[in-house]
């Protein structure tokens, strides 16, 4: 229990300036702020001091005679990590058994923000359980490559979308009383030298893509606090940065929270603490316990960086003031609401994500859902194996994970002969195992339909996430093609029996083209989470209609994707060029005509949607675009409806379309619905790198509406 924050001077005058006209919120927050002001005033400097910096891996320190607690972390992003204790290894604790969400990836997937809200109310629950004061999550770097070893934690390629998606999730957590840390604060796009390769981009590529997500998370979704990247920008360490920190984040955007280092990301003192950098958390360097955070940088060192006058303690106060306001916030000197921990209704949570994350690619000859099938040959590694412990600090120990091969057996009850083979061997370098692959072709070939699962992985041993890891912090993929032989698996299954449907796991973009046309099924599935193996299933038996859209382009090879083409990739080891500009993902096929394998916001469903009579009404510069759409088929279906903006007339060059409004519809059969769209002067701008802000160019626009980038159904000029 947390001592109670006893007296606060408050002075007469002060409440006689509160009392004044004010709203309530303005009101208590000034309360707060005098409560702050008098803590801060009894406060040495050694205690603000270790205030701001870890004392052990996830907690830095509190003040105990003044009843200031630790401030406790966890990872995050999709779960509360086990106990590491207050070093790193391992507590097997019993009771920290959280529940395994869907990964950021197919959270996104969604495409719908209120399963955001409740996905960071699980989050935020299960944090509060645990005695968590702030959870280490949502990750939102735009998949800028296929390559990233982190893709997986987060969202999108299109800031648009991971606006959307992360003000909702970071919302669910706080309205726990818990804090989000949105991460990581920027362009930590790759993990190859991510502890110091300078990134380097243009200030629009920045302000369109970049940093849209994270301008959301703040003045919208309100996050507590925001962790610092490893990574340089313009030279500068991220979680220092002058520009990004100070100028942008506390002064344009007017951040009031915590900035947080990553593990380890602070380098130096004073420019450090000047630079805007509030915590410094990492690992103590003998990796033994407490007894060296005070070496830290903002711990000795910033001491005496105050004591010899270097810095002023006023920089130390307004870190401190940001602790504890945040304290205040999240009821950490009263007493917080119980959470609740791996409870059913959390699990329902984790699958109801699944189940409408999970993308259907392909579906020729309406193979799926299964229908007149008795007999199923599952093929792979991947259908058999849990993920949850994988990836890197996202680890998870769930109490339970349901893999697809259990997910199938268990809803087919028994109406379904389901034999299964491994086909591949995860293992540090294996090749195509010829013995597992005329397994596999044998049982196919058995059977009325085969059922590929493969894909990437965290890692060749889940519990060592590092060794050989694909999906997984630390590392990037060293392509885009699966490894262990998985294409000659496929191909040979195919040869087999033509009934074959291929299901992958994974961060995004995998080299489909040796065997995607041959396939009748594809179903990208992200990582699912602890009931990813049922709904699934659901997905495969017709139970659940499938209603997923791609959040990130999936490029035909790798050397198509924009990163590569045009840009750097992994840079030269000091530097990183962002070539590409603001041309990622869509943005750069559909300018440049590069025809993807598989387009943002793509996603097939087992019913269809007809779009028409799309009308826009414009209100200066504001726009209200309206049209209908109907669930044409015979089965209940969600749509994922798409709106982007064209710029006909533009002084300069412009991504063909960009996504600026969306809606997820549920249709009945024969339903039709008027979806309404409004969009605000922000969707017709683009920032001009001369002029430095965004700029309303008038003239000629189109709106599109359709169900993927590259499938668009309606057009309405609109002229502004
Ligand atoms: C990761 C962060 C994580 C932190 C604490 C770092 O290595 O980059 O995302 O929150 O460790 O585990």
């Amino acid at each position: 229990m947390r001592k109670r924050v006893v007296s606060f001077a408050i002075s007469f005058c002060t409440l006689f300036f509160i009392t004044g006209k004010i709203s309530a919120q303005q009101k208590k927050d000034a309360i707060t702020e005098a409560k702050i002001t008098a803590l801060i005033k009894k406060m040495t400097l050694e205690e603000k001091i270790g205030m701001i910096h870890g004392n052990s891996s996830f907690t830095s320190t509190g003040v105990k005679r003044l009843g200031i607690p630790e401030l406790t972390m966890s990872d995050g992003p999709h779960g509360v990590r086990p106990e590491h204790g207050r070093g790193w290894s391992l507590q097997n604790k019993g009771n920290d058994s959280s529940t395994y969400l869907p990964t950021g990836i197919t959270l996104a997937s969604t495409w719908n923000p209120k399963l955001g809200y409740s996905f960071g109310a699980v989050l935020g629950s299960e944090a509060k359980y645990r005695g968590k004061d702030v959870i280490l999550g949502p990750g939102i770097n735009i998949m800028r490559t296929p390559l990233n070893g982190r893709n997986f934690e987060y969202m999108s390629e299109d800031p648009y979308l991971i606006s959307k998606m992360v003000v909702g999730y970071i919302k669910g957590v706080q309205d726990q009383g818990i804090s989000a840390c949105v991460k990581h604060f920027l362009a930590n796009n790759q993990e190859t030298k991510r502890s110091g390769i300078n990134v380097l981009m243009s200030e629009r590529a920045l302000r369109e893509l970049y940093m849209p997500g994270f301008k959301a998370a703040i003045t919208e979704g309100n996050a507590n606090t925001i962790m610092g990247a490893y990574n340089k920008f313009r030279g500068e360490y991220c979680t220092y940065n002058d520009y990004l920190v100070n100028r942008v984040l506390k002064g344009e955007w007017g951040f009031k929270g915590i900035m947080i280092s990553d593990w380890g990301a602070i380098h130096t003192t004073k420019d450090a603490l000047l630079g805007g950098a509030d915590i410094e958390m990492g690992t103590d360097l003998d990796m033994k316990g407490d007894k060296d955070y005070n070496k830290f940088f903002f711990g000795d060192p910033a001491l005496a960086a105050v004591k010899n006058g270097e810095v002023k303690e006023a920089v130390i106060d307004d870190k401190v003031r940001r602790i504890l306001r945040i304290m205040f916030k999240t009821h950490m000197f009263d007493k917080r609401t119980p959470g609740e921990y791996a409870t059913k209704a959390h699990a329902e949570v984790a699958k109801k994500v699944a189940e409408e994350g999970i993308i259907l690619l392909k579906n020729s000859d309406n193979i799926l859902p299964l229908k007149n099938v008795k007999s199923v040959a599952m093929i792979g590694a991947n259908a058999d194996r849990p993920n949850a412990f994988g990836g890197g600090s996202s680890q998870i120990r769930p109490k339970y994970e349901v893999t697809a091969l259990a997910g199938l057996r268990k809803l087919s009850g028994g109406n379904l002969a389901i034999s299964y083979s491994q086909g591949y061997a995860i293992t540090r370098g294996a090749k195509a195992d010829d013995k597992m692959i005329r397994d596999a072709a044998e049982a196919a070939s058995k059977s009325d339909m085969a059922i590929v699962v493969g894909g990437w992985t965290h890692g060749y041993d889940y519990t060592k996430w590092s060794d050989n890891a694909y999906d997984a912090e630390g590392i990037d993929k060293p392509d885009m093609n699966m490894p262990f032989g998985q294409d000659e698996l496929i191909k040979a299954v195919i040869k087999a029996n033509k009934n074959t449907v291929v299901i992958l796991y994974g961060g995004g973009p995998i080299d489909v083209s040796q065997w995607v046309n041959d396939a009748k099924a594809v179903i990208q599935v992200g990582y699912p989470g602890q009931e990813g193996g049922t709904a699934l299933a659901e997905i495969l038996l017709g139970k659940v209609n499938p209603s997923g859209k791609l959040t990130v382009s999936w490029p035909v090879k790798l050397e198509d994707s924009p990163a590569h083409k045009l840009g750097e990739f992994p840079g030269d080891g000091t530097d990183v060029k962002y070539n590409e500009d603001i041309y990622v993902g869509y943005r750069y096929f559909d300018t440049y005509n590069v025809k993807p394998q598989f387009a943002f916001g793509h996603g097939l469903s087992y019913t269809n949607f007809k779009y028409s009579n799309i009308s826009t009404a414009k209100n200066h510069q504001t726009a209200t675009v309206t049209f209908t759409l109907k669930n044409t088929g015979t089965v209940a279906g969600a749509e994922v409806a798409q709106l982007y903006v064209h710029d006909n007339h533009s002084s300069v060059k412009r991504p063909e379309k960009e996504l600026k409004a969306f809606q997820k519809v549920f249709l009945k059969p024969g339903e039709s619905k008027t979806i309404t769209m409004k969009l605000n002067a922000d969707a017709f701008k683009y920032y001009s790198e001369t002029k430095k802000q965004w700029i309303l160019e008038p003239g000629k626009f189109e709106v599109l509406v359709g169900t993927s980038s590259d499938a668009i159904k309606l057009k309405s000029p609109i002229i502004l």
